[in-house]
């Protein structure tokens, strides 16, 4: 398994929509695999493949003990509303107040390639939201108000200077060998 680098806001492919997967794999299960462990050294909740440069309909989740392999994935029911604030791997130290439906029903297939379907709320409601979302090319930052947009953008450009790059390189925890 490797460790790959996250696209940071600005990057193209976290604007493009992702390509349905044709047929899970031993190229696919790896993209997972390598997902995983990036996901896990970013200590993130969630990682969609564009955020790793490979814009395909693939998401992993990590949250309230759900292990999650999201692939081609829908929310196919939604109901409640909820508002929780969110951050987002692709844009470090930025937080903001996002509203989404509080329970869902997915339907995706997973890395053994059969299709499931699984009933969520809260946390991991909304983590699966913010994947699929990534997918569609949409970042948390478009779901904030205009103004609190700008506002974000504008710190997160502060103190993430030009020349920083749109690549994030991921680095194992230490104690870890590779
Ligand atoms: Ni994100």
């Amino acid at each position: 398994m490797s460790l790959l680098p996250i696209h940071l806001l600005g990057s193209p492919v976290l604007r493009e929509p992702s390509a349905p997967v044709a047929e899970v794999t031993a190229e696919v299960r790896r993209l997972v695999d390598d997902m995983f462990e990036t996901m896990e050294a970013a200590e993130g909740v969630g990682l969609a493949a564009n955020q790793v440069g490979q814009a395909v309909r693939i998401a992993v989740v990590d949250a309230e003990g759900s292990r999650i392999v999201m692939i081609n994935p829908i929310i196919s029911e939604a109901s409640g509303k909820d508002r929780e604030e969110e951050g987002c791997l692709s844009i470090p130290d930025v937080y903001g107040e996002v509203t989404r439906p509080e329970r869902i029903v997915l339907e995706a297939t997973g890395k053994d390639g059969a299709p499931y379907r699984l009933e969520a709320d809260g946390l991991l409601a909304r983590v699966i939201q913010h994947e699929i979302d990534h997918l569609d090319g949409i970042l948390f930052l478009d779901r904030l108000s205009p103004m609190k947009r700008r506002l974000l953008v504008a710190k997160y450009r502060r103190e993430h200077k030009e020349g920083g790059g749109l690549l994030r390189e991921v680095a194992r925890p230490s104690g870890r060998t590779p």
